[in-house]
């Protein structure tokens, strides 16, 4: 058989011999910056103006008051629980499908962890869940935006004003997302930002806290000043976050086209569905893009397995998030109904790394032709299974 119709997997050819593209791509006005950075020293200095340069772009950016720059996106949300002042006993809900960290930092703060459901159509926080997860206890819930999909805030909103609980709105996967004329994290009391290595906007670590709450703003500054900042951001970090700021806004249309071009060429596509892209008044921002995949249509190849074969053709892509009600002791948290799709999403959640959607059209062809060599081998595949997953 001819070696480029048979998947990698089985010893044939990749579809991408070079493999997932780097990232950060190679940037020159981020070259710029460090070339400046080493002239003026200022990248070995504790103070200078770069912080405050970047804090006053990306609350201009956001249309906010106040932007707290800090070590990670982990660290913001640790931080926020602290500004909005939640305590031991206090109950915080967010999805039963989200970012590990989120979780670990309301146990942090030794409050509990309340997990509700994701709707069935888009695998993002069904707002739908919240009310019934109320509780005296109740004082925030965590919404994450995840994997370009995005939860409908203004319904976010209404809820929690009803109640008197706080929003916190990860936007770490979707920074510069439009939601009905609004940035992604300036719907809530207080939004996060991450600046991992691998994120849309990077400085190989590094977070920002988002608000217009002048109080929650001030507690943190008192909790994180021991003398010296404790969850510090560097000036050569901010210094070199500036710039990408400046592109985020092209890029992120960039990766969004790629994206619909994906969703057209997938649209008849047996057991693999792109998460359901944000309609209306939304432009999304693809930090990764979510996949639901059902095994029964590939022969029974395991999601791990077909994952491991995409990989092996050059094509960045895992399996998604754990579900936090699977990996954490039962008395750890308490659950608000089933999560039953929190579950569909633990076994079925793909996700495709962002770089190769900057790669346009030939990229995402090369994606799809690689989906279709797989799938016509999925049998032989799985009979392999013990190698791939
Ligand atoms: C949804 C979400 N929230 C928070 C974070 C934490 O960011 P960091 O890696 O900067 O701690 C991540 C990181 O991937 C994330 O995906």
């Amino acid at each position: 058989m001819n070696s480029a119709t048979r998947p990698a997997i089985l010893n044939g050819l990749p579809v991408r011999p070079k493999g997932p593209p780097d990232w950060p791509r190679p940037d020159p006005l981020v070259q710029t910056v460090f070339e400046r950075l080493v002239k003026t020293g200022d990248w070995g200095r504790y103070h200078g103006p770069h912080g405050t340069e970047l804090c006053q772009q990306l609350a201009h950016y956001h249309s906010l008051e106040q932007v707290l720059l800090c070590s990670s996106g982990t660290a913001a949300m640790e931080l926020v629980l602290r500004g909005l002042n939640i305590s031991p006993g206090d109950e915080v809900i967010l999805a039963g499908y989200d970012f590990k960290a989120n979780f670990q930092n309301v146990l942090c703060v030794q409050a509990i962890p309340v997990l509700i459901d994701l709707s069935p159509t888009t695998w993002q926080l069904d707002p739908t869940r919240i009310d019934p997860a109320i509780s005296a206890k109740t004082r925030a819930i965590i919404v994450s935006h995840l994997h370009g999909g995005v939860v409908a805030m203004p319904h976010i909103l209404q809820i929690a004003k009803a109640h008197g609980i706080a929003v916190i709105e990860d936007a770490c996967q979707n920074p510069g997302a439009m939601i009905h004329g609004r940035r992604s994290g300036t719907w809530g009391d207080v939004g996060i930002l991450s600046f991992g290595g691998s994120k849309l906007l990077t400085a190989g670590r590094g977070g920002a806290v988002l608000t217009n709450r002048a109080d929650v703003a001030e507690r943190i500054k008192r909790y994180v000043q021991r003398g010296n900042d404790a969850y510090p951001l560097s000036e050569m970090q901010s210094a070199i976050l500036v710039p990408q700021l400046g592109q985020l806004d092209a890029f992120n249309q960039r990766r969004s086209q790629s994206v619909q071009d994906l969703c057209r060429q997938l649209s008849d596509f047996p057991g693999l569905t792109v998460l359901q892209p944000p309609t209306g008044d939304v432009q999304p921002a693809y930090y990764k893009v979510g996949l639901q995949y059902r095994s029964e249509c590939w022969a029974g190849l395991t999601r791990d397995g077909f994952a491991a074969s995409l990989r092996a053709e050059g094509i960045a892509i895992d399996p998604g998030f754990r579900g936090l009600h699977l990996i954490h002791a039962s008395r750890r948290f308490r659950p608000a109904d089933s999560l039953q799709e929190a579950t569909q999403a633990d076994a079925g959640m793909l996700t495709l790394h962002h770089p190769v959607l900057l790669e346009g059209t030939s990229a995402i062809a090369e994606i799809v032709t690689a989906i279709h060599k797989i799938h016509a081998h999925a049998a032989e595949i799985a009979a392999t299974a013990p190698t791939c997953d």
